[in-house]
């Protein structure tokens, strides 16, 4: 469709297509020719490193015309709606719209409150997180050359991920093995559609790959946040070298960052030659433009 909001509902052929445009831009493939000057507003209301600087560069490398709102001096401080606002952008002349926000599904509430330009969605609270899984799958591909019959392992917490929702519907279809490791307080019992629980000594055996996920401190209520021992998480499910000697050979571990060093992994495993942390946030600004240059051709402004 004209935006990007979700994977989900996208077929298998849809996906191999959007890896297979990210791995050729990984590869130095220039970007066909836009047929307008499309101009891009980034909109981060929660923070961001990775996510939007990578958008940023993506944007640039397609040649788009770039407007990053410095939302902490905006009139969203003076209690402007999130509609209202991307109206506000929309008015003034932008055609796509990236965005970030606490709310989950904030796209269906502006649309129905009639937002009309594209939208791509860089993170909706807990709900999904559509690019972030397209880094994750051509980091993937890099790696094993194939999605089919891999294991995943994904530990920490499963029930605030947005990152967990979104890979693991995707992965799933794409004939992934997973399982799913953590704090029993944090199991999501809607991930028994996608896969099992597993202890983690058990699980890290079978992993191809050992995604961890970062605690997320802000997303706790105050009962899970008074109950949260840090010294329990890490004795129990942190990835450190015991653990890391279980794995198989050709295992690497993921993380879609920021890391809290030593706490979901040691931190000397993240630089470590099993990591490939860091190649997942060079792989956002591929898959990125993979995403927008999809969003761009579905709305006629790049020749396809
Ligand atoms: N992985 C991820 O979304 O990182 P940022 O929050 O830094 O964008």
């Amino acid at each position: 469709g004209k935006d990007c909001l979700d994977l989900s509902n996208l077929d298998k052929q849809e996906i191999f297509e959007l890896v297979a445009l990210a791995e050729s831009y990984e590869k130095g493939q220039k970007p066909k020719a836009l047929k307008k000057d499309v101009k891009v507003a980034n909109l981060f209301f929660e923070n961001s490193t990775r996510t939007v600087t990578s958008f940023q560069m993506a944007e640039h490398n397609l040649g788009l015309s770039r407007f990053d709102l410095n939302l902490a001096a905006s009139s969203v401080k003076k209690g402007e709606t999130l509609s209202d606002t991307l109206k506000t952008v929309e008015s003034i002349g932008m055609d796509i719209a990236v965005v970030r926000h606490s709310e989950d599904a904030w796209f269906n509430t502006v649309k129905q409150e009639g937002v009309k330009l594209a939208l791509v969605n860089a993170g909706d609270g807990a709900g999904v997180h559509p690019s972030q899984t397209m880094l994750d799958l051509l980091t993937i591909k890099q790696e094993f050359g194939k999605f089919d019959g891999l294991n995943v392992l994904m530990v920490g917490d499963l029930s605030h991920s947005r990152v967990v929702n979104s890979d693991a519907h995707v992965f799933k279809k794409l004939g992934m093995g997973l399982t799913f490791a953590g704090p029993k307080e944090w199991w999501n019992e809607d991930l028994n559609n996608y896969g099992r629980y597993v202890e983690l000594d058990e699980g890290i055996k079978d992993a191809d790959v050992v995604m961890c996920l970062r605690v997320q401190n802000e997303r706790l209520d105050d009962k899970e946040a008074s109950s949260f021992s840090v010294d329990d998480y890490v004795s129990h499910y942190r990835v450190d070298e015991a653990r890391a000697k279980l794995m198989k050979d050709s295992a690497i571990f993921m993380h879609p960052g920021p890391v809290n060093r030593g706490i979901e992994i040691e931190s000397k495993l993240v630089d470590g030659p099993r990591s490939r942390i860091f190649k997942q946030m060079k792989n956002g600004v591929f898959a990125r433009m993979a995403l927008l240059t999809k969003v761009l051709q579905a709305n006629d402004w790049m020749e396809d």
